[in-house]
Order: structure tokens, then C-alpha cells, then sequence
């Protein structure tokens, strides 16, 4: 074994009945998680994570993934120059640990449950039944020239394809890099080509809400302008015919079929890339996040694990989109490590009707639910007998994940769909650290969980506030930004190609430790509550988008010479961008004309969620002496909090405030502005 025990009491007693693969049901009548660990000491386990990282993570690496040959060092990491290693000298193959090792035991277990957008039609696929489809598709790449190393790019819908494609990329050593396939043909191109992918796969087309979009016309626009694509493999998802162009396009089952359902692993090292994701930042440019193989597995099977009290038969149902980083965690990598059974959502939370997610989890007997809070504000203003109606007594679990939830939308999950008896787990994490980092979890046994809070870190997470002067914050009652300073296994390695960018975003502002733009308070007790971003990144619907990539989009407009754009709160998208603009002065073109030309600007740049909400039109934006805009003002004014306007010394030229707090009022006075609010 790659490492060497050195045998405290703590952990002889403790690790091994910690670090093992998740438990049978023998507790499931038990009301409380924690049961599950019962007797441990759960803060001496946490306190050893992060007092002896190599020891905790060093066990838990050689008891839950399957090497090929044994890691020879734990960890070789150093925050302040973004160096990250984990497992080093490890050999080992991420789709085997997802797949074989579960065939090897248990080979007809229900790996994936594709809950296909119309109701009652789902698709159950085996662990065997997925490790021969991984495997043809892999033996399908490879035929197609893609070899160890090169990327690429998967536009498509959850489905049992989409996830084979992301396992057979693992299984050769291709990197993959999930395009949300909401995303505009501008928005995959430029994904594209920043990772300089080889080939794309897809669908013809995708069915969603009973509504059906042409996927493969995306994808046709935007490989225009990607000469690095070689190949376009396409999933028959309807019946309707799609356009070839051939040798280019590929139909994918068709090319499957004839290939072999064996396709040996490819022997990866702990630190080769596993995949890219691309997130948007404060600039105009998405980051292409990288992870790599063991580490990330690691951290996404025991958070899968230990947050959501995963237990052997449990049917785990995350609905989130493959295309976001909680659709690789929690849909895949961490699940399948696991052995789970997992729920692939196709739908919508309103498709046929309010009632979807509960007659899902009655019929398919969900035990863990895992949502965004904005479907959970969507659906509880619907009758509470959309939720009654179905049998929701398979649930053990709920979480919530990507943006703040509100109090109203925690106790009406709490309380309505988990009928009070389910612990509800917010969870707290980000695409660039792999998986959940503050969450309730077994640590806190016997501690209460309190609403709408992110609680406590997870094993190996140190979170640290910083003040303004740059110094962590001591003690409880205290707000700052929200660092963690230690590295663990399941964060990002780098920015693809643009490492310096890593280092800047993350680990400049406060060197020696990783920056997550958030900001963050400490209860007297100890526990976290996430507090929103403190950068010019904001969360639509539950989706990240940077104002810079929004801007961008407007200023190509030429009548436009200048945006700003916030985010403003959003009683169900939780935050919406409202747009600031600046309009040329000679320009002849109706207002009007102008506004809905930058609304399909956006569309086609970015994606339709992107659309700002708002568009006020204003004649200069308020900026300091030194040329900079002050968003302060600009929320401000969006949030009708003028009274306290703050420090507006620095401004150029003060007046400007009066003029857009005029603008904003007669943009108030009309009613149709702001109807969707
Ligand atoms: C926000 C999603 C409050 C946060 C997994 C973070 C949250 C960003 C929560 C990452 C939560 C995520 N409470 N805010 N429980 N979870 N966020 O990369 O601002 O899409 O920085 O990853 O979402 O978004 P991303």
C-alpha cells in the first residue's frame, strides 16, 4: 500500500469504518443520519482532515479507489503559486472506478434511471448495460481518431449517452468539456475553440418541457468557426431526420453498434486531466476549470457519500444538467464511484405540471432529492396538493445547491415535500472546488440543523474570513470573504492554458489562500451562512454568469458605446442582470429597436437566461475621477435604496446620480417595464 499507516489510536479505531464504501440500509428506519456514525467522535475526524491531511485523505484514497499502481505521496501543494498535486505517482482509471469494479460485484444493479421528459417513460440502464455502452462509444472515439489527451466537447442533454460519452472520454484519457446545451452557437464555439476540441458530440435534437430544439443546427453554426473539430458524432434522441455532412458527422449509434463492448482502460496518472468546465468570472472571457482524475473522484464520492447519507439501494436523484459542475458530481462521478443508482432528469420541475419532481420521486422512490432553489420558489407558490398527492415517503434526504435559498423556499422543502422528517442539507461549493465544501454533514452529530444555513465545513475544508484590511476574522458573529486555506483534494488544478489567470482570480487577493468570491458570516456557534457574491459574477436561475460577458455582448452594438450591467434580486430567479446603457447621441434608430436588437445580441452571444431583465437607457454612467463605474451606485438605483447612496465624493461628476435616479423613475412609471418581476 502507497501509504504508510502510522497507526494513532484515533485512526485505527475510526478511519476504516469512516472511509469505507457507503453502508447497506440497515438504518434506513433511523430517523437521523448521523446514526450511520453514530460512535464516532465526528470533531476529533474532522479536526484530524485538516490537522493530518496525508493521513485522513491518504487512507481514504487507498481504501476507496481502485489503483493500478499505488501513489507514492499524498500531497505536494502550495496555495500562494496555485500549485496543486494529489496522489502523486498514482496510476489509475477513473471509468473503471464508476464502472467495472461495481460490474465485477454486482452487474446488474441499475446504474442510471433516465427520467425522459415525458412523464412514465423512463430508462433504466445497468451497471453492465453501461460499462458496454461506455465502451463501445469509447472504441467509437478512438476509431474516430481520438486518442489520450485530446478534448472533446459534449453538447447534450442528460441522458445514458451523454454520461457514456463523458465515462468512455475517461476511459481513453480524452478530456471532456460538457457544454450547457442552452448555451448559444457563439457561446459552444468559443468552448470550443479556447480547448481546441477534436470532435463534439450531440443530438439531433433535444426534448424538454415537451418543446423540441434543433441541437445539431447549434452545433452546425458553431463548428463553422472551430477548424480544430474533426468529427460531430450525433445522437438519434427523436425520430425526426437531421442534416449530415458527411465524413464530417457521424452518426453515433450506428457507429457504435459494429464496435467491441470491451475497450481496455487507459492507465492514467492521479494529476492527468479528467475534465474541462467552463465557468464564467469577472471578466468577459469563461474559465476553462480543470480537473484532474483521483482527486476529484475521491472528493466527489465521500461528499456524495457523507452529505446526502448515501447508503447501498438508495435511488439518488440530483436534477441538475450534466452541463453545470453539479451535474458532473452528483449525477456522475460521484454517484457511480459509489455504486448508486442515479436519477438523469430530462424535464422540467413544471412539465406536465407542478407536480413533476414529486410523482418522480413516488414512482422511480427517490431517497435524496438534490435541487436549485429557484425551482423550489417557482413551485411553492402552486398548490400545496401538487406535492400531497404523491407517496414522498422513499425520501431520506433533501440538499440544495447553487445560490442562496431563501427561508420561505428551506421550509417549505422541509417541511411540505420532506414533511419535516428529512434533513434538508444546503450545500455550499463551486465548480472550482470539485465538489461540496460547507454543508451539514455527519460531523455535526446531534447538532441542529439550522434553516438556510451552509453549516459547517466538510472533511479537509479550513474556511477562513477575511476583512477588508486582508486579515482573517476571529471569532463567531463576523462577516468576511470567504477563503479556505488548505488545499483538498477535490479543487481545480488550473485555468486551461492560463495558469497565471488561475493564480490571479484565486489565490492573489489574499496569497496563501484560495479566494471563492463569496462572502460568508460565522455564527457564534461556528457555522456558515454564504452571504452572495462579492465580485461581478451573479446567479440567474442558479446559473453563474459573469456582468463583463453581458457587457461584452451589448458594447458589440453599434449604436451602444457603453453598458453596465447588475444583478438585482429576483423573487424566483433569485438574482436577474438589469442593464445600464449608454446610447450614441446622433444615432437615428428608435430606442425600442435598439433594445430588442441587444436582447437577441445577448441570446445568440450567450445564452437566453443571459437576457438582461431590465434596460434602462441613460445618458452616462456614473464613474470616478479615474474612469471607473460605480456598480454601488448602479444597485443603488435599481434597488430603489437611494436614501443611502454612501460616499459618492470620488465620483467625476456627482449630478449623474440625479439623472439616473430620474431615468430609473420614469422607466418605473412604466408598468410593462418591470411586469415579470
Ligand atoms: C453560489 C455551483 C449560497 C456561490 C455548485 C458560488 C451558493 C457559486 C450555494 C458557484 C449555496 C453555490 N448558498 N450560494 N448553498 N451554492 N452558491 O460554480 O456564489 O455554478 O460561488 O457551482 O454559486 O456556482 P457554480
Amino acid at each position: 500500500m502507497a501509504v504508510r499507516s502510522r497507526g494513532t489510536k484515533l485512526l485505527q479505531t475510526f478511519l476504516p469504518r469512516c472511509l469505507a464504501p457507503p453502508p447497506g440500509r440497515r438504518h434506513l428506519s433511523s430517523p437521523a443520519w448521523s446514526s450511520q456514525l453514530a460512535s464516532l467522535p465526528p470533531r476529533d475526524l474532522y479536526r484530524l482532515s485538516v490537522t493530518d491531511p496525508d493521513q485522513f485523505w491518504g487512507s481514504a484514497a487507498a481504501e476507496r479507489l481502485r489503483w493500478v499502481e499505488p501513489f507514492q505521496r499524498v500531497r505536494d501543494c502550495e496555495l500562494s503559486s496555485g500549485r496543486i498535486s494529489w496522489f502523486l505517482g498514482g496510476k489509475l482509471n477513473v471509468s473503471v472506478n464508476c464502472l467495472d469494479v461495481h460490474v465485477e460485484k454486482h452487474p446488474d444493479r441499475v446504474a442510471l434511471i433516465w427520467e425522459r421528459d415525458e412523464p412514465g417513460t423512463e430508462v433504466k440502464v445497468s451497471y453492465r448495460q453501461l460499462l458496454e455502452m461506455t465502451c463501445r462509444l469509447a472504441n467509437t472515439l478512438k476509431s474516430h481518431g481520438i486518442h489520450k489527451g485530446d478534448r472533446v466537447a459534449i453538447y447534450m442533454p442528460v441522458s445514458p449517452l451523454a454520461v457514456a460519452a463523458m465515462l468512455a472520454c475517461a476511459r481513453i484519457g480524452a478530456v471532456h468539456t460538457v457544454v450547457f446545451a442552452g448555451f448559444s452557437s457563439e457561446a459552444l464555439a468559443g468552448r470550443i475553440q479556447d480547448a481546441q476540441c477534436k470532435a463534439v458530440v450531440t443530438c439531433n435534437q433535444s426534448v424538454r418541457g415537451g418543446r423540441l430544439i434543433d441541437l445539431k443546427a447549434t452545433v452546425d453554426a458553431a463548428v463553422k468557426s472551430c477548424p480544430s473539430v474533426q468529427h460531430v458524432f450525433v445522437s438519434q434522441r427523436t425520430d425526426n431526420p437531421t442534416v449530415m455532412d458527411r465524413p464530417r458527422d457521424v452518426q453515433l449509434e450506428e457507429a457504435m453498434s459494429p464496435q467491441s463492448s470491451i475497450c481496455p482502460p487507459e492507465t492514467l496518472d492521479s494529476e492527468d486531466l479528467l475534465f474541462l468546465l467552463y465557468t464564467s468570472g469577472s471578466t468577459g472571457q469563461p474559465k476553462g476549470i480543470v480537473h484532474t482524475q483521483a482527486g476529484y473522484l475521491l472528493y466527489t464520492a465521500l461528499t456524495h457519500q457523507f452529505v446526502f447519507d448515501y447508503r447501498e439501494g438508495d435511488v439518488f436523484g440530483c436534477v441538475a444538467d450534466i452541463g453545470w459542475i453539479t451535474g458532473h458530481s452528483y449525477v456522475v462521478y460521484g454517484p457511480l464511484c459509489n455504486g448508486a443508482t442515479t436519477v438523469l432528469f430530462e424535464s422540467t420541475p413544471v412539465y406536465p405540471d407542478p407536480g413533476r419532481y414529486w410523482e418522480t420521486v413516488q414512482r422511480l422512490g427517490i431517497t435524496q432529492f438534490y435541487g436549485a432553489p429557484t425551482a423550489l420558489r417557482l413551485l411553492l407558490k402552486y398548490d400545496e396538493s401538487w406535492v400531497k398527492k404523491y407517496d414522498r415517503s422513499s425520501l431520506r434526504t433533501l440538499g440544495s445547491v447553487g445560490e442562496p435559498i431563501n427561508h420561505e423556499a428551506w421550509h417549505w422543502f422541509h417541511s411540505v415535500v420532506g414533511e419535516g422528517r428529512c434533513p434538508l442539507v444546503d450545500t455550499w461549493w463551486q465548480t472550482e472546488t470539485g465538489g461540496i465544501c460547507i454543508a451539514p454533514h455527519p460531523a455535526d452529530e446531534g447538532a441542529p440543523i439550522i434553516p438556510a444555513m451552509a453549516m459547517r465545513p466538510f472533511f479537509g475544508i479550513q474556511p477562513v474570513l477575511m476583512s477588508e484590511e486582508g486579515e482573517p476574522v476571529q471569532g463567531g458573529d463576523v462577516g468576511g470573504a470567504l477563503c479556505i486555506s488548505q488545499a483538498w483534494p477535490g479543487m481545480a488544478r488550473t485555468i486551461y492554458r492560463d495558469h497565471q489567470r488561475f493564480v490571479d482570480a484565486y489565490f492573489s487577493a489574499y496569497p496563501g489562500y484560495y479566494f471563492t468570491g463569496d462572502g460568508a458570516y460565522r455564527s457564534a456557534e461556528g457555522y456558515y451562512q454564504i452571504t452572495g457574491r462579492m465580485d461581478d459574477v451573479i446567479n440567474v436561475s442558479g446559473h453563474r454568469l459573469g456582468t463583463a460577458e453581458i457587457e461584452d455582448a451589448l458594447d458589440e452594438h453599434p449604436s451602444v458605446p457603453e453598458t453596465a450591467v447588475i444583478g438585482v434580486p429576483h423573487h424566483i430567479k433569485g438574482e436577474v442582470p438589469f442593464a445600464f446603457v449608454v446610447l450614441k447621441e446622433e444615432q437615428q434608430e428608435e430606442p425600442d429597436a435598439i433594445l430588442t436588437e441587444l436582447r437577441n445580441l445577448v441570446s445568440t452571444k450567450i445564452a437566453k437566461y443571459a437576457v438582461p431583465q431590465h434596460f434602462l437607457v441613460v445618458k452616462r454612467l456614473p464613474k470616478t475621477r479615474s474612469g471607473k463605474i460605480m456598480r454601488r451606485i448602479l444597485r443603488k438605483v435599481a434597488t430603489e435604496m437611494t436614501d443611502d447612496l454612501g460616499d459618492i465624493s470620488t465620483l467625476d461628476d456627482p449630478s449623474v446620480v440625479k439623472e439616473i435616479v430620474h431615468a430609473y423613475e420614469q422607466y418605473r412609471k412604466q408598468p410593462h417595464q418591470r411586469k415579470e418581476e
